[in-house]
């Protein structure tokens, strides 16, 4: 295999200390300290950079990307998805997908040319393991910046603290959409097993680890609210969210591989943050079924799946290319629309 060359994420916040020989990085979704063999004497290059050595080592992160393989092939094959979204506006391609959903702003928001050119490898071929790390960056600052998480959960917090009647009905909100999501998800992934088949087998045992995580799920909002679950709760951005991963594992295998992960969550803190807050409430067991689910997820290394996905393929054409960018862009966009819907019912119950 070609050595692989890392590119760190932008801004990364880095602090290294060489007494101590610590390195901390960090970005709004991670914050790693790493103790370094005492034998060096800087983390970085000459001008500045991390290091090929410390990039290597952090792979596994969602901090770096790959940059396009050139010499990459697997026996000079293209991977080409038959059916093109090429020339249509968001909003036509969720027609198109016959999604019920409208975006408010319906042009396209990423610059995809740029995107494209990134991840070149010739004139007609693309490196698709080179596009999901950059469109997995790209969809974790855009769902940090507009997505306030850290407002998120000082508003939980504040909650709590207020009104534990109030906080534990804006939980049940959350994981009745929580609950939405795993209950579809496996009808969601199945499409994938024979979209694309070098693949199918690892599709198949990721389906496998994802079985009855409903339940857990369920089994913390029924502690919350024991009429639950109730789809009238459900949000349209929620639905949309699953039929856009079904959608994309029936036909987009390259898109399904790159927003997979983005309905698995990041997990590098010991605990569930919001198990952390439903302990503090009046109602501390609910914490153990997102509890258990959360730890599935981070052990397992779910948000990465796709990543493994990817590896099964060879270079892509430009209309391959162009699916994946377009189904990344508008997942993020709807996730976008739907932490909003969910900051707004917790923001009611605390006016
Ligand atoms: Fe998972």
């Amino acid at each position: 295999m070609n050595q692989e060359q890392l590119i760190p994420y932008k801004n990364i916040n880095t602090t290294w200390n060489e007494e101590t020989s610590l390195l901390q990085l960090s970005l709004p979704w991670i914050s790693l300290k790493i103790k370094l063999d005492s034998t060096y004497k800087t983390p970085f290059n000459e001008n500045g950079t991390l290091s090929h050595q410390i990039l290597n080592g952090l792979a596994k992160f969602p901090l770096t990307r790959v940059a396009p393989r050139n010499n990459f092939s697997i026996e000079n094959k293209l991977y080409v998805e038959k059916t093109s979204l090429n020339n249509l506006a968001p909003n036509e391609i969720f027609k198109k997908l016959d999604i019920n959903y409208q975006l408010q702003n319906n042009t396209w928001i990423w610059d995809h040319i740029s995107i494209l050119e990134s991840i070149k490898i010739n004139e007609d071929s693309y490196d698709p393991l080179s596009l999901y790390g950059l469109l997995t960056e790209m969809r974790l600052f855009e769902e940090h910046e507009a997505n306030l998480s850290l407002n998120f959960f000082k508003k939980l917090n504040e909650l709590l603290e207020i009104n534990d009647e109030t906080f534990i009905k804006a939980i049940s909100f959350i994981l009745e959409q929580t609950y939405y999501i795993t209950n579809h998800c496996i009808e969601s992934l199945m499409p994938a097993i024979s979209s694309y088949l070098p693949a199918s087998n690892l599709v198949s045992d990721f389906i496998k680890e994802e079985m009855n995580h409903d339940r857990l799920v369920l089994k913390s909002l029924k502690v919350l609210s024991p009429s639950s679950p109730r789809i009238e709760k459900v949000t349209v951005e929620t639905k949309t969210l699953m039929s856009l991963l079904k959608k994309s594992a029936e036909s987009y295998f390259l898109g399904f591989s790159c927003i997979i992960g983005s309905f698995e969550g990041i997990g590098y803190s010991a605990e569930d943050p919001l198990a952390v807050l439903l302990k503090k409430s009046s109602k501390p067991e609910a914490a153990i079924g997102i509890q258990q689910h959360y730890m599935i997820n981070k052990n397992g290394n779910h948000s990465a799946v796709g990543e493994g996905f990817i590896r099964t393929l060879p270079a892509i054409d430009k209309n391959t290319a162009l699916n994946a960018i377009y189904l990344t862009e508008l997942i993020t966009r709807v996730r976008i629309s739907f932490s909003k819907k969910i900051y707004e019912a917790v923001q009611n119950e605390l006016n």
